[in-house]
């Protein structure tokens, strides 16, 4: 089979990458959460107390951090910190982290780096218009903001974490906003990008619609 590379973008809770992860096990091909990566960012940067604005600072801990990410775990200076970058406090820190012009270049090189030679459908905000753009497939999922914060509201819960849908709604529409808004690499669908509307679908029909796409093509 020749090398393939899907893309899949769109905002949190999109549901990105619960179909991007089942898609990777479908087609045997490697899974990339790149959020995942600036989140282990942001958790080493709020572990080192810097301030998240500071562009050097920030430098400083990407320079030196060991970041190793697979389809199931990342890990950052050996520590699994999967868990650990779910946090409210790291997802309320996130967007301005991955704001930094410096972050990005750095996170992007290495997601072209784990692409180069190999099969990956990778979920984020800039995989189809910056990190791959010569993807094979592009996708941009979206969804009603209140369908997402419901989505991220079953999540934390069961992971025990005490909110409100209100302050998710608010916290998304915010997220959004930053990510949408940034200077660098914003989150915008990419030409050519197939755009998927996930409110009033289950997860099965959307990695249903995206592997037939794939099909009709292949
Ligand atoms: O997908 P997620 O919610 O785990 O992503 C966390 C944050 O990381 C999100 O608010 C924006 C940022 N991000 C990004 O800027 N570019 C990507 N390719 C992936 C995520």
């Amino acid at each position: 089979m020749s090398i393939l590379h899907i893309a899949v973008d769109g905002p949190a809770g999109s549901g990105k990458s619960t179909v991007a992860k089942i898609i990777a096990e479908r087609l045997k091909i490697t899974y990339l959460d790149t959020g995942a990566m600036y989140r282990a960012i942001t958790f080493a940067a709020l572990t080192a107390a810097i301030d998240l604005y500071d562009a050097q600072a920030l430098k400083t801990i990407v320079d030196k951090i060991d970041l190793k990410i697979n389809p199931t775990a990342i890990y950052v200076d050996g520590v699994d910190v999967t868990e650990a970058i779910r946090t409210p406090e790291v997802t309320q820190n996130v967007s301005v982290v991955s704001m930094d012009p410096y972050v990005r270049a750095e996170m992007v090189n290495m997601q072209r780096k784990i692409a180069s030679g190999q099969s990956v459908i990778m979920d984020g905000r800039d995989i189809g218009t910056v990190v791959l753009p010569d993807a094979n497939y592009k996708f941009f999922l979206v969804a009603d903001p209140v369908e997402r914060a419901k989505r991220r509201l079953i999540e934390l819960k069961a992971k025990g974490f005490n909110t409100s849908l209100e302050a998710l709604t608010d916290e998304i529409v915010k997220r959004d906003a930053l990510d949408s808004g940034r200077e660098v690499s914003p989150l915008r669908k990419a030409s050519g990008a197939i755009e998927i509307d996930t409110t009033f679908k289950t997860i099965e029909e959307v990695v249903a619609f995206i592997i037939d796409a794939i099909k009709e093509k292949e």
